[in-house]
């Protein structure tokens, strides 16, 4: 059983393993090659929260393959709104499927899925807790980008708090040896588990609260979404909603060979001006999610 929860699942060789699979499957993810390595397979995809990029690439990988998909995107139309719980969704569901793939509004559902699946658990986002599939992707990007894992000056930049993405990133960065810096508005900083994490490893650089601060030493500026469904109090959010907005001006001051990143989805914290730059890779890098996924789906699911 190989369930997909955390990043601290991978060892740093593992990870190697991961991207390196991925990068075999780019043609098959472009659709110029074809594959039946998970021919007779199903993968389950079980969303009770949005989604745009991980349910659709997780769908598109299992159809390059040669897999079906069955799942639902949103629980309006399922049995959780007759009070069905997530342990008895997920023995149902395991029945049926070869793999799940769960996004949750519930930091630890993923682990505690584990507990009902009869098949492998891939843990699509927990909550405020971890998205390990993104980070896979997020390191295929860089490694693709700047050629390599390791001695990068990485800046995390926006909602650090409830942001999944840059807790799970922050950790696999730390298993290559980089320097990481926190800037985020105040009350939404890093949580200190993360924080002493990367110091207790030597990874830590600074955190501040303007990209002033960061800008002109940062190899990789991943920008985030401040995450506004997270807010208990919509007023907080009114708050910092807007405070960074990356722009050619900003970029402008940044090394040439910077890169900007960004999970997806933006709302106004990167301008449309920027895209055309040939630092913005957030488009790439939500390609990316493709042949990642391909690699993890037919790791898991006992292809090659
Ligand atoms: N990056 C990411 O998780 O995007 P979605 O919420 O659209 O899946």
């Amino acid at each position: 059983m190989k369930h997909v929860i955390s990043v601290h699942d991978f060892t740093a060789e593992q990870i190697v393993t991961v991207l390196d699979n991925a990068e075999n499957m780019v043609e098959i993810a472009k659709g110029k090659a074809t594959s039946d390595l998970l021919r007779g397979k199903v993968l389950a995809c079980i969303f009770f929260e949005p989604s745009t990029r991980t349910r659709l690439s997780f769908e598109t990988a299992m159809n390059r393959l040669g897999g079906g998909v069955v799942g639902f995107a949103g629980t309006e139309a399922t049995s959780v709104v007759k009070g069905e719980t997530l342990a008895d969704t997920i023995r149902m569901v395991s029945g049926y499927a070869d793999a799940v793939v769960l996004r949750h509004p519930r930091e630890g559902a993923a682990k505690l899925a584990t507990e009902f699946s009869g098949v492998p658990i891939l843990n699509a986002g927990d909550g405020a807790g971890q998205h390990p599939t993104q980070t896979l992707l997020d390191l295929f990007t860089i490694r693709t980008e700047k050629g390599r894992l390791e001695n990068l000056n990485i800046s995390l930049v926006g909602d650090l708090r409830y942001g999944r993405t840059v807790h799970s990133l922050a950790y696999a960065l730390s298993k290559f040896g980089n320097t990481i810096n926190l800037v985020s508005p105040e009350g939404l900083e890093m949580p200190n588990e993360v924080v002493g994490y990367l110091k207790d490893k030597g990874m830590f650089g600074k955190a501040c609260h303007t990209l002033d601060e960061v800008i002109g030493d940062t190899d990789i500026l991943y920008v985030t979404r401040i995450q506004k469904e997270r807010f208990p109090d919509p007023v907080e959010y009114k708050k910092v909603a807007g405070i960074y907005r990356v722009d050619p001006k900003l970029v402008s001051r940044g090394p040439d060979d910077m890169i900007i990143m960004h999970p997806l989805p933006r709302v106004q914290e990167i301008s449309p001006e920027v895209d055309t730059l040939p630092q913005a890779r957030y488009f790439n890098q939500a390609f990316n999610g493709v042949p990642v996924r391909m690699a993890l789906l037919s790791m898991v699911m006992g292809g090659n």
